[in-house]
């Protein structure tokens, strides 16, 4: 086995470290404070090229692999997982979907300009009544012969303001339950899209999430993706290579505080000595590192997979779960490392924590994850 990154790995690594340092890091507070999203830093992340990074360069994408994209969503998450959420949607969501599953017309139309970093994209599967029982969509596509007409409602949209072009996943047949449903491409500025306000979250504050209604809107034919009934297979799919992309924000929320609380803990003095050098301290950075070490080497194992072309869906849900159980209890040690500076903003650790819960909920639940990851010991 080689665990070492090529050059052109460490290279991309390097490059989003800088960026994060240099463009995040310096208003990352305020941002996250005032819920503001960062459409300028977004646009710069785009010019890197890192919004269409592992988009074959046929479709104007960098062509890069699943372990490099790991590696920069590592490094831009431990400043900033607000950032690091809109490149994991594109990425792994959006273009994946489209460039896995689209036809030739539907990506020179949707994708090129996802991957040339020019448009935002969201994916919208949750609902009111259906987050981790994905099969139980409410939202319709009724077949009207040219096109389809969407009604319903999706929650939780990441994105949704920001995107130009949405993923839709929606019902057409509901008697045939998870077979009937459809995944669309739908320009958000259609006639019929209405978006709720932005949520006022705990955490990732200035990522943009809304619900989107959809009332009567026209969808073309042309528009629906794959063959009729292959959008629940499609949102499954999709979503198994999405987790790639959550589990390393997590894995970065967390080897950021880990390593905040490491500098601290070298620099803090109490009881004549700095805190590094009481074993109360030293063990629990310790312990931090050998689960950060664990959670990387599941997220890589997973991206490697991929890039295998071999089965990486139990890999994925193995690595999304860890990360951000193990992002959750790492940046809970941090806080409590720091003390009480833990508990105020300027240290970061207090935002890292909040933003690590998210990791535990969305792109499936680290219960669904479990549902996974059991099934798949059966098989
Ligand atoms: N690949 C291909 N097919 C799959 C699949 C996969 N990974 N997973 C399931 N399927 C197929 C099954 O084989 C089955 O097909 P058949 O009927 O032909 O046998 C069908 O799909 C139904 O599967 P299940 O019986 O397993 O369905 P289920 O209802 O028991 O539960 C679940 C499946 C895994 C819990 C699924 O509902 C799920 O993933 N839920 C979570 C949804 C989720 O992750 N939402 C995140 C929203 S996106 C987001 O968060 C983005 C963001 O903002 C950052």
């Amino acid at each position: 086995m080689d665990f070492k990154f090529t050059e052109e790995q460490e290279m991309i690594q390097q490059a989003a470290k800088d960026f994060a340092e240099r463009e995040l890091l310096a208003d990352v507070i305020e941002r996250d404070d005032n819920a503001i999203f960062p459409k300028e830093h977004i646009k710069k992340l785009a010019e890197l090229g890192f919004l269409g990074m592992m988009t074959d360069p046929k479709y104007d994408g960098g062509g890069m692999d699943t372990v490099s994209y790991v590696l920069a969503m590592e490094e831009i998450s431990k400043i900033d997982a607000s950032v690091s959420v809109v490149m994991s949607v594109c990425n792994s969501l959006v273009n994946w979907g489209l460039e896995t599953y689209g036809n030739e017309a539907q990506k020179e139309k949707y994708l090129k300009p996802l991957a040339r970093g020019e448009k935002i994209g969201a994916f919208l599967l949750s609902e009111p009544e259906a987050g981790s029982d994905a099969t139980s969509q409410r939202t319709t596509a009724e077949d009207k012969g040219d096109y389809y007409l969407l009604n319903g409602t999706k929650n939780w949209i990441t994105n949704a303001n920001s995107a130009s072009t949405y993923l839709v996943i929606a019902q057409t047949y509901p008697e045939k339950k998870h077979k009937g449903i459809n995944a669309f491409i739908v320009e958000k500025d259609s006639p019929g899209i209405t978006l709720g306000p932005h949520e006022n979250k705990m955490g990732m504050r200035s990522s943009d999430t809304h619900s989107v209604m959809f009332n009567d809107v026209k969808v073309s034919k042309e528009n629906r993706i794959g063959e009729d009934g292959f959008g629940f297979t499609f949102a499954m799919k999709t979503l198994d290579g999405g987790r790639i992309g959550i589990a390393s924000q997590a894995l970065g929320i967390a080897s950021g505080a880990f390593e905040r609380a490491l500098k601290y803990s070298r620099e803090r003095k109490a009881f004549g000595t700095e805190i590094f050098n009481h074993q109360s301290v030293a063990f629990k950075l310790s312990d931090m590192a050998v689960k950060i070490e664990n959670a990387r080497n599941l997220c890589l194992k997973a991206a490697w997979l991929k890039d295998q072309h071999l089965p990486y869906g139990t890999a994925s849900a193995m690595a999304k779960q860890y990360c951000a159980d193990v992002a959750m209890e790492i940046t809970t040690e941090a806080v409590q490392i720091h003390g009480g500076y833990g508990y105020v903003k300027e240290y970061h650790v207090e935002r890292l924590m909040r933003e690590a819960k998210l990791t535990q909920i969305y792109e499936g639940t680290s219960e669904v994850q479990k549902i996974i990851i059991s099934r798949s010991l059966l098989k």
